[in-house]
């Protein structure tokens, strides 16, 4: 074990004896940034616009926008028809939103408005519109609901269950994901809103989050602080880090079928956060835990071996890394512990879960010093498909 704290500091630029400096990071990808040193927030792009066409799906490799609303569906019935409408309704309906225009007309008169109406007069802001597909939309129950048994890309598995799992089957699965990123959080409550009613009766919906309070993943970005009041995104791949992008994040030749390439697996974990446990734990064991500083984010000097960024390290995990796009939540009263329910809604991309989300979890749920203090509750895979040209639709390679 003592070999893979040398690794991990050797990887970390640094010596035994202690820090190098300002370097922060385990490889490299990203140091204090402009914007960071001159302590000034960037949000994500600046036109405001994020375009909702291209090679990629927005939304993945896009700079974390403020706010999330993430949405897991389920299809009612067993028509392909059904599916492939859906997503091009939906496809179009994200495009129209992400130039900050309505999805239909607001002036209906005795009709109800076909936009709901509560983004008019608000930008763009930057709002993205992610599709994924789950599991079940190939096999439910071992049956083939859709003839797409047969389609299934692979790296989509079945999340194997890991140690100290406390999941609620409520907060679980879905045939179809919408992620919703903005940087106005009404925006996003709009998008979400309105793709969910256009879903109906076809689809409903399984279970929804609000999020806010991004994992950072530009460079442009100043690192935001989680719930447990460290740094989160330090160590990330970097969204202007396309050979990163390009090796850990798209879906790609063999692993993956040809509708998939360019796309990517989302892996979406609910995990509550103990913060009466958390806050009421020393500095010295909250840092230990980390791993990090808790005021300047530095890597510690002496590493404990169950720390959560030596563990979920690349180097300790074959290389491997992920692109993590999560966000904050805040959900009520937890009535099992009847304290705040907040957590960590972890999202993150790759191009094959096999490699790399299951085996760094399995590393941190057998072990990690956080796992005193969160609790995995919900759990879903989803394949999002590549990006598309105007006039196509999400999903088009498989069922166009
Ligand atoms: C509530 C749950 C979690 C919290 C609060 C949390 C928090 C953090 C923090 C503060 C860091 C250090 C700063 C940074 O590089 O971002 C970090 C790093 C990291 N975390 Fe987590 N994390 C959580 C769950 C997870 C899970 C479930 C995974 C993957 C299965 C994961 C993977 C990583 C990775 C890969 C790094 C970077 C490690 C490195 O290369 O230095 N984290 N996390």
């Amino acid at each position: 074990v003592e070999s893979t704290r040398r690794g991990f500091l050797q990887v970390a630029g640094l010596g035994a004896g202690g820090l190098g400096a300002s370097r922060l990071l385990a490889d490299g990808d990203r140091e204090t940034s402009v914007a960071e040193a001159a302590g000034t927030a960037v949000t994500a792009g600046t036109a405001g616009v994020v375009d909702f066409y291209g090679a990629h799906q927005a939304g993945i490799a896009t700079p974390a926008q403020l706010h999330l609303q993430f949405a897991s569906l389920d299809l009612v019935g067993d028509s392909r028809a059904e599916l492939r409408q859906l997503l091009r309704t939906w496809s179009d309906a994200a495009a129209l939103m992400s130039l900050g225009k309505p999805v239909g007309p607001t002036s209906t008169g005795s009709k109800p408005p076909v936009d709901t109406g509560e983004a008019i007069g608000l930008p763009a802001s930057d709002l993205t519109v992610t599709f994924g597909l789950g599991p079940t939309l190939f096999t439910r129950d071992g049956r083939d609901r859709l003839g797409l048994a047969d389609r299934r890309p692979a790296p989509l598995v079945n999340l194997p269950s890991f140690a100290g799992d406390a999941l609620d089957p409520t907060l679980c699965g879905g045939d179809l994901a919408i992620q919703v990123c903005a940087n106005d959080p009404q925006v996003a409550f709009h998008a979400v809103h309105d793709l969910i009613r256009m879903a109906g009766p076809a689809a409903v919906p399984r279970w929804l989050l609000a999020g806010s309070g991004r994992t950072a993943n530009s460079r442009h970005q100043v690192v935001p602080r989680n719930l447990m009041g460290f740094k989160d995104g330090t160590a990330n791949i970097m969204v202007e880090n396309k050979s990163a992008l390009d090796h850990f994040v798209w879906a790609s030749k063999p692993t993956s079928p040809a509708w998939m390439r360019g796309g990517s697996y989302l892996v979406a974990r609910r995990i509550q956060i103990l913060l009466g446990a958390w806050d009421s734990t020393g500095l010295t064991s909250q840092q230990q835990t980390i791993g990090r500083e808790k005021l300047s984010g530095q890597v510690l000097a002496n590493l404990p071996t169950d720390a959560h960024i030596l563990l979920s390290a690349p180097v300790d995990n074959d290389g491997e890394r992920i692109l993590r796009r999560g966000y904050s939540y805040l959900d009520g009263i937890d009535p099992a512990t009847e304290s705040v329910a907040a957590g960590l809604m972890f999202l993150c991309y790759q191009r094959d879960p096999r490699q790399q989300f299951i085996p760094i979890q399995r590393r941190l749920a057998s072990a990690d010093a956080l796992n005193r203090f969160i609790r995995h509750v919900g759990s879903a895979i989803f394949a999002c498909p590549p990006g598309i040209s105007r006039g196509g639709f999400v999903g088009e390679g498989l069922l166009g």
